[in-house]
């Protein structure tokens, strides 16, 4: 299990003292699909890494070739390196500006800029030989921030367009605000979708499968749901920060 340190409530899981007992509850979703036999591209954003370093697990024990772009803001945010390595044929590391995370195997890459300008310099062969184009993958899994999603999901009708399989399913791992997380009981976690061709409205439930179609998932909608908890999350890390100065409570 994976903690970031993001908010008040996952801060104070660092003061937790060894032994001391936890409950944890989350969303139980659906396993992430992977093809057998084919090829898959990954896309990383930052926190997204934390999960998408398993579906290169998933894809490598299903006899997929795996093409991983891991970006980050900074080349200090990196982490399980050694995991993602141990799952991927090859994998691009990137960082928004700094210094750039060198590529440890000769297959591997890095590149300083965004991750779709990351993916435009490989398909294109500006970061040198191409270990496996892109328009092999027959399945697209994007797993970042909801803006990051968005522009990866724009960008492949656009820029990324000529250098991906025209067939492929490009899939988004959608980061819902939640409450209940115990599927379909709550509704707080309904994301929007539209139906390209027909513009059907849709509404899903995000706690019972985060894994949808790029092309259907209204980003705005998801924006807007998750900037209406930014004012509570910021209060919560305020009063946190007052509490520990207060209190002089240390991390474990
Ligand atoms: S979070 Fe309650 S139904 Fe999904």
């Amino acid at each position: 299990m994976i903690a970031l340190e993001m908010g008040a409530s996952s801060r104070m899981i660092g003061m937790l003292k060894p032994g001391q007992r936890v409950v944890v509850m989350g969303p139980t979703g659906a396993p992430t699909e992977v093809p057998e036999s084919s090829t898959v591209l990954l896309l990383g954003g930052g926190l997204g890494n934390a999960v998408l370093f398993s579906i290169a697990k998933a894809a490598k024990e299903k006899n997929n070739k795996v093409i991983y772009f891991a970006g980050y803001k900074k080349a200090e945010d990196i982490f399980k390196r050694e995991e993602i390595e141990a799952a991927t044929d090859v994998v691009i590391y990137s960082v928004d500006s700094g210094q750039p995370i060198p590529a440890q195997r000769p297959q591997d890459k890095s590149f300083v800029g965004n991750i779709i300008q990351a993916m435009i310099a490989y398909a294109s062969g500006q970061l040198g030989e191409i270990p496996i184009p892109l328009n092999e993958a027959s399945r697209v899994i994007a797993i970042g921030s909801d803006r990051m999603m968005e522009a990866v999901t724009k960008a492949r009708h656009e820029s990324l367009k000529p250098y991906l399989n025209e067939c492929h399913e490009g899939i988004a791992s959608i980061n819902s605000p939640m409450q209940c997380m115990m599927k379909a009981v709550c509704a707080q976690c309904l994301q929007r979708h539209v139906i390209p061709g027909t513009n059907e409205e849709v509404f899903v439930f995000t706690c019972f499968n985060q894994d949808q179609k790029m092309d259907e998932v209204d980003f705005a909608n998801l924006n807007s749901r998750l900037k209406a908890n930014s004012l509570m999350e910021k209060i919560s890390n305020k009063w946190l920060d007052y509490i520990i100065e207060k209190h002089s409570l240390m991390k474990v």
